[in-house]
């Protein structure tokens, strides 16, 4: 959900009684300011090519861990002439926030970054071009996505941990109902083009990860290749490299003075330390009602 340099400056977005962040609402769904109904319209008719790859996630889910593994796995090209700071994301760009046509400029096969429910993918693309999707565990997507906005300058939001979680039970956060959005793509798991992942498993056993996704993607690593990839995307190098800790968009993106870092936690377990026993059995409630049967299941501890 990065997205500064090449934001879109339409959309303010509002405030309501029902959600005190600045926001905007489309087709039903809370979204960030600048998502108009014109941009999720335009992305939906945005032109893909048979060998494009879509990096997908609810927000806060390890988007930006897939995207390092795929800069390391695949070495994705920029056009030529732009450089990484003018597209955030860069080789891998984020697709709500860069303007469609400098993804015409990308060689194939491209890697895009979102977080769009499926329904609202680019109409042509549906059974063409690839999707590497990562789920997490809902409690700990919460609790990331919490931090996330109180620091996000153009929400204008600094409210608490009670008010946010009421939020996102009700689906009252950007890209709406995690509950929706999850079963939205798990209904698409067994499409051949489709692999779905699990923050949780990754945190287990990256190395195996890496190997699927090169598999998947259609590259060969060697086993020593492989694990210089998994090492160079561990949390504690992604975190101390500049290049991946996304430090250099603090300016552009939260608000002034802030501390925050994009490379929190990177934990399994982290609502231990937030959720009260009242939550949790609203939480488990929902979760039981959604996702029961599904066939979906997550680890809530490492
Ligand atoms: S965003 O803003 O929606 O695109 O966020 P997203 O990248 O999907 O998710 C951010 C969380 O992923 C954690 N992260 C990682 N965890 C483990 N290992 C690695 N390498 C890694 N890279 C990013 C990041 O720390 C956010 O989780 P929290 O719980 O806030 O730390």
């Amino acid at each position: 959900m990065i997205n500064a340099g090449s934001m879109p400056e339409t959309g303010l977005g509002y405030k309501t009684e029902e959600v005190k962040f600045r926001h905007s609402r489309v087709n039903g769904l809370v979204f960030l300011p600048y998502m108009t109904e014109q941009r999720i319209d335009d992305l939906a008719k945005f032109q893909t090519r048979p060998e494009d790859v879509f990096i997908v996630s609810y927000p806060k889910s390890g988007t930006t861990w897939l995207a390092q593994i795929i800069r390391e796995i695949a070495k994705p090209a920029m056009p030529e002439g732009v450089s990484e700071e003018q597209i955030i994301g860069g080789t891998v760009p984020f697709f709500e926030s860069v303007n469609p046509a400098h993804l015409e400029g990308y060689p194939s096969p491209r890697y895009i970054c979102t977080h769009l429910p499926y329904a609202m993918m680019p109409r042509d693309s549906q059974h063409k071009v690839k999707y590497l999707f990562v789920a997490r565990n809902p409690r700990d997507v919460a609790v990331s996505f919490f931090h996330w906005m109180r620091v996000l300058d153009k929400i204008d939001w600094d409210g608490s941990w009670d008010e946010y979680i009421g939020y996102f039970i009700n689906g009252n956060v950007p890209y709406g109902s995690y509950f929706d959005h999850i079963l939205g793509w798990w209904e698409h798991k067994e499409d051949e083009h489709l692999l779905f992942m699990k923050y949780e498993d990754m945190k287990k056993d990256l190395l195996s990860h890496v190997k699927k996704i090169a598999g998947f993607i259609g590259q060969n690593l060697s086993s020593q290749e492989a694990e210089r990839v998994a090492e160079a995307c561990s949390f504690s190098s992604m975190k101390a490299d500049p290049k991946t800790n996304y430090d250099r968009y603090r300016d552009k993106i939260y608000k002034k003075g802030s501390t925050f870092s994009f490379m929190r936690k990177g934990v399994v377990g982290d609502w231990k330390n937030y959720f009260s026993d009242e939550q949790l059995a609203e939480f488990d409630k929902l979760y039981a009602s959604r996702l029961e049967g599904t066939g979906i299941d997550f680890e809530f501890l490492s």
